[in-house]
């Protein structure tokens, strides 16, 4: 469906993007023609992703950095233009992927706990977004921004035992769609994607405690699958690529129906067994 040259010329700034859903979207972008500069805390997953990049004859660098700290942030942009030689590295993309989660009963969290991860989730994408933004608007260039938010913050209904992550993520979202019109007039498009169940070490092993827990969730999923990363990588990079130079301001979900599955009134007749159908048939027939 790709061109391989659809993100031919393109430099791309993942956060986060060592590991998990960053790393399989680095990959593909990179199979796709763009340079990549990965920012993340852990030194050898960026490490590891940026010479598994180059290994596929792409342009690849890295830089340690907490995102919750701007001038951290500032750092990664001068450490980019030092790499590839051109102000702030000539980064053109911005994907908001770093984020942090854990389940917990809100009453039992301290204010540290919240913090930490509005710290990472809000702030830390606004500190990314800030920083190259207003390089951008001064250089006078286009732009573009993908943020990774979830289904919770696209449906706008929030979830229990994960608080501080609905308010982060609802923030991002709100930040989306608040700068794709700011920023429209200079030609910068934000947009976000919402994934459902995606089995990524940094999200299950926090958020899918158990192996029984991860069957209930796969079985109640109404496709009975979870989400493979080169699905949401795909999804990615058509919403980075000019292919999508009039998608602004979205939320695209891919959860394969999950969310909506628990929003219908009458959803949970999916477990009803046959029989159970042939009963209440027969009842109506008569
Ligand atoms: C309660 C917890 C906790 C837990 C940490 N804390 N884990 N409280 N339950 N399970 C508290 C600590 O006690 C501390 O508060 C505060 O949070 C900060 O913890 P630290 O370990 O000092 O913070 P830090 O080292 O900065 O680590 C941040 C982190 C960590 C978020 C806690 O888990 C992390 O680095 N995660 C990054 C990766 C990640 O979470 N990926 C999942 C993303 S999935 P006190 O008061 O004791 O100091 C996602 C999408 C989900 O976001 C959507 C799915 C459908």
């Amino acid at each position: 469906m790709f061109q391989t040259d659809l993100l031919e010329g393109r430099t791309i700034l993942i956060t986060g993007g060592g590991t998990g859903l960053g790393r399989a979207m680095a990959l593909r972008f990179a199979e796709l023609g763009a340079g990549l500069f990965l920012v993340g805390r852990r030194e050898d997953p960026l490490e590891q992703t940026a010479n598994d990049i180059r290994a596929k004859g792409a342009r690849a660098a890295w830089f340690s950095a907490d995102i919750r700290d701007f001038a951290a942030v500032e750092q990664a942009l001068a450490a980019a233009e030092r790499e590839f030689g051109r102000p702030f590295g000539g980064i053109d993309t911005l994907v908001n992927n770093a984020a942090g989660n854990f389940i917990a009963r809100t009453e039992k969290l301290s204010p540290n706990a919240f913090n930490s991860i509005v710290e990472i989730v809000l702030h830390g994408t606004f500190h990314c977004t800030l920083a190259l933004g207003r390089r951008w608007i001064e250089a006078k260039q286009p732009g573009t921004v993908l943020s990774i938010v979830t289904t919770y913050a696209a449906a706008n209904c929030g979830s229990g035992f994960v608080v501080p992550s609905a308010c982060a993520k609802s923030g991002v979202l709100a930040m989306t769609r608040s700068l794709a019109i700011e920023w429209a007039p200079h030609q910068i498009r934000l947009n976000a994607i919402a994934p459902g169940p995606f089995p990524t070490e940094g999200a299950f092993s926090r958020l899918v405690p158990s192996k029984e827990l991860e069957e209930r969730a796969r079985n109640h999923h109404p496709m009975k699958r979870f989400g493979r990363p080169e699905e949401l990588a795909n999804l990615a990079a058509y919403l980075v690529s000019e292919q999508a130079g009039y998608v602004n301001g979205e939320c695209v979900v891919i959860d394969g129906g999950e969310w909506l599955r628990g929003a219908g009134e009458f959803n949970h007749f999916l477990d009803l067994p046959g029989s159970a159908w042939d009963a209440m048939e027969a009842t109506r027939q008569k």
